[in-house]
């Protein structure tokens, strides 16, 4: 067995050594590119934007391999999870799908392969390596480029292949890319997180935060531009800090300016740390119109007392005026977050702030859960004193409230008219395309497939919780295309 066990304490080592950017480290053998001739492929991803766009990644890689895609799990030749390991029940998501595939592995011949955050964990690791000694093969999220040499020893060597670097992580550039969407995509802008919030295990997961270099980002969106892609999101776990690890004096605010000088349509980005957005940044979005009108701004918790012991390094008051300033500069700003319910104690009256917060900025909507204690951080040590069941009855308060506020949000959209860019058919009503507007509301809109991929001024009908719908206005006249 060739194992190459990850190491919590080595993951969480952070250095000043300058990150490698590689360019050329992904290359297939003619042998490796042959190896999925006739074999079809089941690739099942969990967790955050970041780990769908590595399973394009791997969806290209694989495709270079000749494999072929499948969305039945019965009929493929080589299943790979993407694993999540934000909560437990993420874990507990990836072990019953894992039974299915047990259960799979004893009737036919099938290569199985296990990737992404889960497989950084000690803790996982181990579980692998004595109860699911089936599994073929174990990749990190450093090892992604490495898969045709992982897949080629499995299939030659029929022992479990464990392939997991608790590196910092280095930039590999030249990874080939399979997008699920045709006008919308994601790009990475940087990778890894620094921040060390107390309660999250993605800094030991993703490595050290190491940025690309402007000059290969801006080249990715010209590419999508030629591609005919409309709108691009700049992806990381705190784009904010984008540039800080480069030591070239260039920051978010220079690359946002630069991605919208490119005439794109849409821009997006997330996650935005509150901590790091600074006012140049405020200023470049509301200069380009095609910067969207959309900010993901976490705040985790209300209460000044809880946000110190989770190491988010900013007050209420601090979250709050931040938040002023973004609904006053940026004009019809829409505004999300996240919140996590029943940290280690926190109290009642802790939570009673969490609600005035949210009581104050009204977000337009909120990813809402309950402190999931993770192996290995700090949070998961300290003291809690909380019932589940408290914890229960104040994430149901919260959604309650929650849902009053995006209910209202859009509301105030009913009669009005939007540009949204009209991406695949609606799942949810007939004879509808689905979309999502500038402000990343949701709305199916009655409309033929000659659509698809537009940018159409749409005036919204009817207004729910969740989502939106409308009608197609001023058909010659798009808004931009
Ligand atoms: N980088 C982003 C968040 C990435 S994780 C940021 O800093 O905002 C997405 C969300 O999962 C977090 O915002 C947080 O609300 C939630 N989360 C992370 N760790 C968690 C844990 N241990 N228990 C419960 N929720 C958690
Ligand atoms: Fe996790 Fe905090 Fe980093 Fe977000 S900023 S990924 S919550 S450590
Ligand atoms: Fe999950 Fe890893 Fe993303 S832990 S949320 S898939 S960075």
């Amino acid at each position: 067995m060739t194992v190459n066990i990850p190491s919590l304490t080595e993951a969480r080592k952070r250095t000043n050594n300058k990150v490698l950017i590689k360019k050329n480290a992904y290359q297939l053998t003619e042998q490796q590119k042959k190896i999925g001739l006739n074999k079809k492929y089941y690739l099942k991803t969990y967790g955050c934007q970041m780990n769908e766009h590595d399973s394009e990644n791997m969806k290209a890689i694989l495709n270079d391999m000749s494999f072929q895609e499948t969305d039945n799990l019965e009929e493929a030749d080589l299943i790979i999870l993407n694993t999540c390991a934000i909560r437990e029940n993420a874990h507990n998501k990836v072990f019953g799908l894992l039974g299915r595939v047990k259960h799979l592995k004893q009737t036919k011949d099938v290569l199985v392969g296990f990737g992404g955050c889960m497989a950084q964990e000690e803790v996982i690791i181990d579980e692998i390596i004595h109860k699911y000694k089936w599994i073929d093969f174990v990749f990190g999220t450093h090892n992604i480029v490495n898969l045709p040499n992982l897949i080629e020893k499995a299939y030659h060597n029929k022992k479990q292949e464990i392939e997991v670097f608790s590196c910092e992580g280095e930039v590999i550039e030249n990874i080939p890319v399979k997008r699920d969407n045709k006008y919308k995509a994601w790009v990475n802008i940087m990778y890894g997180c620094d921040k060390f919030c107390t309660y999250c295990i993605v800094p030991y997961t993703r490595g050290k935060q190491r940025s690309r270099l402007p000059e290969d980002i801006i080249s990715e969106v010209g590419d999508l531009i030629k591609d005919g892609y409309q709108e691009v999101t700049l992806l990381g776990q705190n784009v904010n800090a984008y540039g800080k690890d480069l030591d070239i004096n260039y920051t978010m605010a220079n690359l946002l300016e630069d991605v919208a000088k490119t005439g794109i349509n849409r821009i997006r980005f997330v996650t935005s740390h509150p901590w790091d957005f600074n006012d140049d940044m405020i200023d470049i979005i509301s200069k380009y119109d095609n910067i969207m009108p959309y900010i993901h701004l976490p705040i985790q918790s209300g209460s000044s007392r809880i946000l110190k012991l989770m190491g988010r390094r900013y007050t209420k008051e601090e979250y709050l005026t931040l938040f002023k300033k973004l609904k006053e500069k940026i004009p019809n700003v829409a505004i999300t977050t996240d919140i996590i319910v029943g940290f280690p104690g926190e109290t009642e009256k802790d939570f009673q702030d969490t609600l005035d917060v949210v009581d104050i900025c009204k977000y337009d909507s909120a990813f809402t859960f309950i402190f999931s204690p993770r192996v290995g951080t700090p949070a998961s040590k300290m003291e809690d004193n909380v019932f589940l069941e408290e914890k229960e009855e104040r994430l149901q308060r919260l959604n309650q409230l929650i849902n009053q506020y995006s209910k209202e949000n859009n509301d105030k959209y009913l009669n009005k008219i939007v540009p949204v860019l009209l991406e695949d058919y609606s799942s949810k009503k007939k004879d509808c395309l689905k979309g999502y507007t500038d402000t990343m509301k949701l709305v199916n809109v009655k409309a033929d497939s000659r659509y698809l991929g537009k940018i159409v001024n749409v005036k919204i009908t009817s207004v729910k919780t969740w989502s939106m719908d409308g009608e197609i206005v001023n058909c010659e006249n798009y808004v931009k295309n």
